[in-house]
């Protein structure tokens, strides 16, 4: 059975003041790295020991499927001892988006106060995506299926500044570890880019919020002389990128594992009364979204559900295994305490 085909859906995202790219303005800190190059890593977040304590939790998690994972046992890291995760590494499915450690490292001050500094607000929400778990040395060949997805993550018709993407990186990461590729500079050729492209054909996309790259539009991006920066982070460093960015990930080479949580996070004045309750709807139910933290594109589980023998995985159930305990801080960053303050 083919995947159920989902709708394309738009939506009309927010333009965003609060960074300025024309080259004018020194922040004096990660922003500077982040308008000129489209990304940046911002050191130690959290701690290296939160980290280790995240990465911990993560591994139990694999285990606790009781399909066979163990940790210290090369020989269970295989998709029959695991929960089904692609070759991407993205795992949206079995309630990730809302497990106690992803929710953990989305409430992290670190992480939170970063955000803060990048739209001059606290009054932010939170995503509710996928996290990466990208297991070294699989023996099932999972990665021999990879290909680089050059991508941008904001529609081509909506051009400016409009989304911080990133991640928690949980792992020691270097040049073999997989992770985030980035065009650097990328970000600020991007309308000249669509200008130029306008025409071409794009292929099949369950929304306008991605757009995939074919080889002629690689090209113009390397004639212009922009070069890909495979980005390397120590345990608790936060990954940012500009959603105009073109980037794709890889997979790790090498013994050592890739485990991050997605992070991003948006003003809550950019999220309608609508957005606000669909989120709310979404927490309460436990369900997963884009990198939009106003809680756009939904995951369409027919879509993303992951398949065990051509079958729904039965132990898939959408449900966190450790349900969050979220703080106060925290809870505001599902957007809920928000909705009475709209019209
Ligand atoms: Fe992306």
């Amino acid at each position: 059975m083919p995947h159920a085909i989902p709708p394309n859906v738009s939506h009309d995202t927010p333009e965003l003041d609060c960074l300025d790219f024309s080259g004018k303005t020194t922040y004096g800190d990660f922003r500077d790295d982040l308008v000129r190059d489209g990304y940046v890593v911002v050191k130690h977040a959290i701690s290296a020991e939160r980290a280790g304590y995240y990465v911990d939790e993560i591994q139990t998690w694999l285990e606790s499927f009781n399909l066979g994972y163990k940790r210290d046992d090369p020989s269970t890291v295989r998709d029959e001892c695991l929960p089904i995760i692609i070759a991407k590494g993205l795992v949206q499915a079995y309630g990730a988006p809302h497990e106690s450690f992803t929710w953990g490292v989305r409430s992290e001050p670190g992480v939170i106060g970063t955000f803060e500094k990048i739209f001059q607000t606290d009054d932010l929400l939170v995503s509710f995506d996928a996290v990466n778990v990208s297991l070294a040395g699989r023996l099932d060949k999972k990665y021999d299926e990879f290909q680089p997805w050059a991508h941008q993550d904001q529609d081509p018709e909506r051009p400016g500044f409009r989304c911080i993407q990133g991640f928690v990186n949980l792992c020691p990461n270097g040049d073999n570890d997989g992770g985030l590729m980035v065009l650097k500079g990328g970000h600020l050729v991007s309308q000249e880019y669509h200008k130029e492209f306008n025409e071409e054909e794009r292929e099949f996309r369950w929304t306008n919020e991605m757009y995939l790259f074919k080889d002629t539009g690689l090209k113009w991006l390397a004639d212009k002389g922009l070069e890909w920066v495979k980005v390397n982070a120590g345990p608790g460093d936060l990954v940012l990128w500009d959603s105009r960015a073109p980037h794709y990930n890889v997979p790790p080479r090498g013994d050592q594992n890739r485990f991050v949580v997605y992070t991003s996070y948006a003003p809550a004045s950019t999220a309608t009364k609508e957005d606000l309750l669909q989120k709310k709807w979404l927490f309460e139910n436990t369900k997963g979204h884009s990198h939009w933290a106003q809680g756009f594109q939904p995951f369409v589980e027919a879509f993303v559900g992951p398949k065990r023998n051509g079958q729904p995985d039965p132990i898939n159930t959408w449900k966190p295994r450790k349900p969050p305990v979220l703080s106060e801080r925290a809870f505001r960053l599902t957007g809920i305490p928000y909705i009475n303050e709209k019209e």
